[in-house]
């Protein structure tokens, strides 16, 4: 049986694994962009992470988030257009779980290639989930028309 106490995981007594978790919902406004990147690598600290390791984190929720404003409710007017972003550390792993309400991606595996952007006119690089994918270790992608678009990233902090 396993048993909590306070933010620690006891696991059959064998090892303690520190656990947290922590929930925002934010408008898909580009000001919020500064205000996610500063509230991920505020909640990593506990971890001591790298420079580098903080710095990546910041990078790929800039880009998840940027997503979300830029494309996320594209031409939509009846939305409530938030941004719901959840982070979970567990151990040494960091999760970050972004989701959108917003009009979905049709072609996610198109959408992942490198360089591909739906808005070339306004000169968008194509590059976003591809720094994702570079900066964590790991990047899922579930998207429904309409409904939304929800990415999960996780990373190891290990020297
Ligand atoms: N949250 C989202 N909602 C709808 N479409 C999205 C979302 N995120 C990404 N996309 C689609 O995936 C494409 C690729 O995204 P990305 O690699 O970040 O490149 P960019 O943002 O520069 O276009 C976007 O051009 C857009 O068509
Ligand atoms: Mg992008």
């Amino acid at each position: 049986m396993n048993k909590k106490s306070g933010n620690m995981v006891e696991m059959d007594n064998i090892q303690t694994v520190y656990e947290n978790e922590m929930e925002i919902i934010f408008d898909a406004k580009s000001e919020n962009e500064k205000f996610a990147r500063v509230v991920a690598a505020a909640f990593c600290t506990r971890l001591d992470p790298t420079i580098e390791q903080i710095t990546d984190v910041k990078t790929a929720v800039s880009e998840a988030v940027t997503n979300c404003i830029v494309h996320g409710y594209d031409n939509c007017k009846t939305y409530d257009k938030k941004i719901y972003m959840k982070f979970i550390l567990r151990g040494s792993k960091l999760t970050c779980v972004r989701n959108d309400s917003g009009v979905g991606i049709d072609n996610i595996e198109k959408a992942m290639e490198p360089m591909y952007t739906s808005k070339p006119e306004q000169e968008r690089s194509g590059m976003g989930f591809s720094f994702m994918e570079a900066f964590m270790d790991e990047l899922e992608v579930v998207s429904e028309r309409n409904k939304g678009t929800t990415v999960v990233m996780k990373k190891r902090f290990v020297d």
